[in-house]
This record gives C-alpha cells, structure tokens and sequence, in this order.
C-alpha cells in the first residue's frame, strides 16, 4: 500500500471515530460488539431491578483474616440506608471495596444491574458517580467556599484548562442551590481553612453534590460535631434521601434514629441484622456483639 493511500485510510478512521465520538452513531448502527450488552445506555446506571447498589457473598481477607465475610447487600434507588457496628466490623472496609479501593477476593458488587464495580478503578468509580466522603474532612483551606466548590467541578486535570474554567450560569445557578443545601451561603467568600469542623464536613458534601453522585457514601459524617451541627447534618440528610441514594455509617445513634429507615447492623465483616433501629436495637444478637464483648 502506498504511502498515500495509508495516510487516506488513517485519516477516514480518524475522522469515523470522531464522528462516533460525537454522534455515538458506528458503522453497525450504534451498538458496541461484545459478548454481552448492557441494558441501559453507557454511563446510565440500570435500576429497572429496583436497586442501586448489589453486593453479594463479598469476602476480603488481609494477612489470612477475613475483613469482609461472604457479605450480602443491597440498597434501593433514593434510600437512605444507615450501617451500624461494633469497630472493626468492616463497614470502612466496605466503603472501600464499593469505590474500588480495595478488591475483594471473591463476590459480587454491582452499581444498578449492569455495571460490575470489580472491573473499575477508583476514579473510573467516582466518575460513574459513586462520591465518597471519608471521615476527616477533605477541603482545600486555603481556597474559599465558592472556590472549593467550583474546583469540585473541574474534571479535566490540565492545569491550563483548569485555569480557564468558568462556570456557565446553570453550574452557576447550581453551585447557589448547593450552597444553600449545606448551610454556607453567608460563608460563599470565607477562606475553607476558617471554618468550623461541621461547616468542612458539609463544604466536602457540597463538592461531592457537585459532581451529580448517584450514590453518596459517608463514613462516620457527625464524628467530632456539636449537637448543633449533627442535627443540621441530619435534616440535610433528609433533604438529600430521594435525589440520591445514600449510605451512612455512624455510631452516634441519636443522629441515627433520626435519619433512619433501615439499619444494617455489620459484625465481623457479615450482616448480622437488618431493620428499623427500635428492631436492630431488640435484637438479642445486637445487644450481645455491643455489649456483651
Ligand atoms: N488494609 C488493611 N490491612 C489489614 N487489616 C485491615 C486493613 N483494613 C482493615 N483492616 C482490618 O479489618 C477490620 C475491619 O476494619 P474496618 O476499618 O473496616 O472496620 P470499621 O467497621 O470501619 O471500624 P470502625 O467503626 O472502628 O471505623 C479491622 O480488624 C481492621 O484492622
Ligand atoms: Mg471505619
């Protein structure tokens, strides 16, 4: 083949994937080959089945003992569902096998119906729109609210791009609707680094809101907030239930019982009861493994 004609051929290539890029149209009508098709578009996450998150039969040992124990799980688009248990149950361990962090060695996790979790890594996860919130807040000190908020929004890891980056008037319209959502519209220009503990805990939420997540995972949010706080972190809870599926680990259990439909009480890397809390907390089971230990 000649030169010419090679360079013809790449340049039609070229121009036939930008073309799919764009239009998401291929030359076999738009579906991708493959063994298996998904069920819901790219991206889209399948919640025909009625659930969000699927973990089954999950287990990860580390040094030859078992973290994670053939642990089964579900949670229904829009739930709030609250993980309770003694320390070192595994409900941090968990967290990080559902962002890809850690691999568990064998089991199942699936976000909707269609997409294995165990096949991506942790940003490709939190690009899905799984966010996750560790418990020491995360913010930048430095930058203020709005900055710490616009920043969360910035995909693109070029810093030149990033530099460039405005926010068009319906992010802006956004970033307004969050800030009220977390409680810092009076602190919009404030430097981060002078807020309160709580006042970082809810600016790391808002961040995490503004990527869109379909699922939030939150780790011990209320450790270290005032009773002020925690009962503000509660209603914003509430006000989130619905728009996003949601799943909070705590051990404060006041803050538990007044955000909570159902409670997955974790013990030695397994569920060991599941309920409302009044149930979990009658269970002889529960009251055993916290007290009886
Ligand atoms: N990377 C690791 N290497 C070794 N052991 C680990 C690792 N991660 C967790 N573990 C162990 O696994 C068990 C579960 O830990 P995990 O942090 O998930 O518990 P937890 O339920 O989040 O506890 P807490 O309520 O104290 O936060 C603990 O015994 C812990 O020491
Ligand atoms: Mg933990």
């Amino acid at each position: 083949m000649t030169p010419d004609l090679m360079e013809q051929g790449a340049r039609h290539f070229e121009e036939a994937q930008a073309k799919a890029a764009i239009t998401g149209h291929t030359a076999s009508g738009g579906r991708s080959a493959g063994f298996a098709r998904l069920a819901a578009p790219v991206g889209e996450v399948d919640i025909t089945h009625g659930r969000i998150l699927y973990l089954e039969d999950v287990s990860v040992s580390f040094d030859g003992f078992k973290a994670i124990n053939k642990l089964s799980l579900d949670i229904a688009p829009g739930e709030l569902r609250c993980i309770i248990g003694p320390n070192g149950a595994g409900k941090t361990t968990m967290m990080d096998i559902i962002t890809g962090k850690t691999r568990p060695n064998e089991g199942s996790v699936y976000f909707g119906s269609t997409i294995n979790l165990l096949r991506y890594n942790e940003p490709q996860i939190a690009q899905m729109g799984i966010g996750r919130k560790f418990q020491k807040p995360t913010v930048f000190e430095k930058l203020t609210v709005f900055e710490n908020l616009e920043l969360a929004l910035k995909t693109n890891k070029n810093v030149k791009s990033s530099m460039l980056f405005k926010l068009d008037s319906s992010q802006g319209d956004k970033l307004a609707d969050i800030l009220q959502t977390i409680h810092l519209s009076s602190q919009v220009t404030n430097l981060a680094g002078n807020l309160s503990h709580g006042q970082k805990q809810w600016l790391e939420i808002g961040m995490l809101l503004m990527q869109d997540p379909k699922l939030l995972l939150l780790d011990e949010p209320v450790a270290g907030m005032t009773d002020e706080e925690t009962a503000r972190t509660a209603e914003l809870f509430l006000s989130l239930k619905g728009k996003h599926s949601l799943m909070v680990v705590e051990h404060d259990m006041s803050f538990i019982d007044t955000i909570s439909d159902i409670v997955t009480v974790l013990c030695d890397g397994s569920v060991l009861a599941q309920g409302t809390l009044a149930e979990v907390q009658n269970d002889e089971r529960v009251i055993e493994v916290y007290l009886g230990r």
